[in-house]
């Protein structure tokens, strides 16, 4: 196991994201299929452990970003197929193919670069990416993408084995958008199945379409912040399906002291103590991702109680009020006690979605924002199984 010399530590549950993964997969017919996305190292959370935890789980499929997050999961050992939901570019595609990644296509330039590959050997596989109204990647609907298609199914280095799309709006309780985007969609379906083309796995459900619009996910499911215990927005029907969030940001108190009235805190002394108080120091702060945004607005559970972080966070370190933390006839907060800066603290609470909001951004964010210098640490059946801490190997 990897050793980590500072308590700041993102804890992530096995447990609960098996879980998270499971409760989709139920929800599946039989024949359909679930892509779990770990791209951006897995939402904060690890790409490795992540990738091998929804194997396991049951994920057909994993995705990912580019090219060179693919690659690291298959250094890693993954055996399970991987699509790279981004652009590959054409000097990528001979790497891939060899390192059996499935590659998202859309571009001229890529079937030229994959035309001059050597016919012999695997085939390099690949879904084609419909833009039905995200305006992000894609061709549009239409007898472009049908001459595209065409051609790529005709090349003897590839096989077209998907074809998907991605909803822009289907976190939103008004669905309107969603349908737009899956009848532009269902255009190019009907295309394929006409022509009896190859793609057999057709696809275009994101979390919150997996939740609100079982319908219209297609052949396979590309579960992501939901995996990790997160509902895509506050709009989407939570009773659809319970979920566990898996990452917890940790810490403890490393110095305590108590200050007299009057007495600045942090740069810029933006705080003042207002009588007199007990200030705990924490060894985290914005390099480690917990944003200088936060100054001023963030608390953190101390004994399962709320505590202000006091004036402006800094690079490493921020300070907090202990006293809030402490109930009559209790013993003072000591250097040692944990601190919870999202996720549970016993029965307390506080969702990574109410650092978003500070933040005013979503909670995918907040989880992508937790630094490499934060060691993961991966809890399987209620035990610390592996701390991944890349500082240090
Ligand atoms: C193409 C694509 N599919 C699926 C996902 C997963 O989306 P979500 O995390 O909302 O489930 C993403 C994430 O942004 C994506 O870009």
């Amino acid at each position: 196991m990897n050793s980590y010399y500072r308590p700041t530590v993102a804890e992530i549950s096995l447990d609960a994201m098996t879980r998270n993964i499971r409760a989709f997969r139920d929800r599946l017919d039989a024949g359909t299929k679930l892509l779990a996305s770990v791209k951006a190292n897995a939402y904060g959370h690890g790409a490795v452990w992540t990738s091998r935890c929804a194997a396991e789980a049951g994920a057909d499929y994993l995705g990912v970003a580019f090219l060179d997050e693919a690659l690291q999961i298959r250094q890693a050992g993954e055996t399970t197929p991987i699509l790279v939901l981004g652009y590959v570019p054409p000097e990528g595609l001979a790497v891939a193919r060899a390192r059996g990644v499935t590659i998202a296509l859309y571009r001229d330039d890529q079937l030229d670069a994959i035309e001059k590959l050597p016919e012999r050997g695997p085939k390099l596989k690949a879904h084609v990416k419909i833009d039905s109204g995200m305006g992000r990647l894609g061709l549009l609907p239409g007898p472009a993408a049908e001459r595209f298609l065409e051609r790529a199914c005709k090349l003897p280095q590839l096989e077209v084995e998907g074809m998907f799309t991605h909803y822009a709006r289907a976190d939103e309780a008004d669905k309107g958008y969603s349908m737009m985007q899956a009848e532009r969609f269902a255009t190019m379906v009907d295309y394929v199945a006409r022509h009896g083309l190859p793609p057999t796995i057709v696809h275009a459900g994101n979390s919150a379409a997996g939740i609100d619009l079982p319908a219209h996910i297609g052949g396979m499911l590309r579960l992501g912040i939901s995996m990790y215990g997160l509902y895509p927005s506050g709009e989407v029907r939570r009773d659809e399906v319970v979920l566990e969030p898996v990452m917890s940001l940790k810490t403890q108190v490393v110095h305590a002291k108590t200050l007299a009235a009057g007495e600045g805190i942090s740069y810029g002394t933006r705080y003042f103590t207002e009588r007199q108080e007990s200030i705990g120091t924490l060894p985290i702060g914005y390099g480690d991702g917990y944003s200088r945004m936060l100054s001023g607005k963030a608390e953190v559970l101390v004994r399962g109680r709320r505590v202000p972080v006091l004036g402006t966070i800094c690079m490493d370190q921020c300070m907090i009020r202990l006293d809030d933390a402490v109930r009559e006839g209790e013993s003072p907060v000591a250097p040692g006690e944990e601190v919870v800066l999202f996720g549970r603290q016993g029965d307390a609470v506080l969702p990574v979605e109410e650092l978003a909001a500070k933040l005013g951004t979503i909670n995918y964010e907040v989880t992508c924002m937790m630094a490499a210098r934060i060691p993961r640490l991966y809890v399987k059946d209620g035990v610390v199984i592996s701390a991944v801490n890349p500082l240090i190997g």
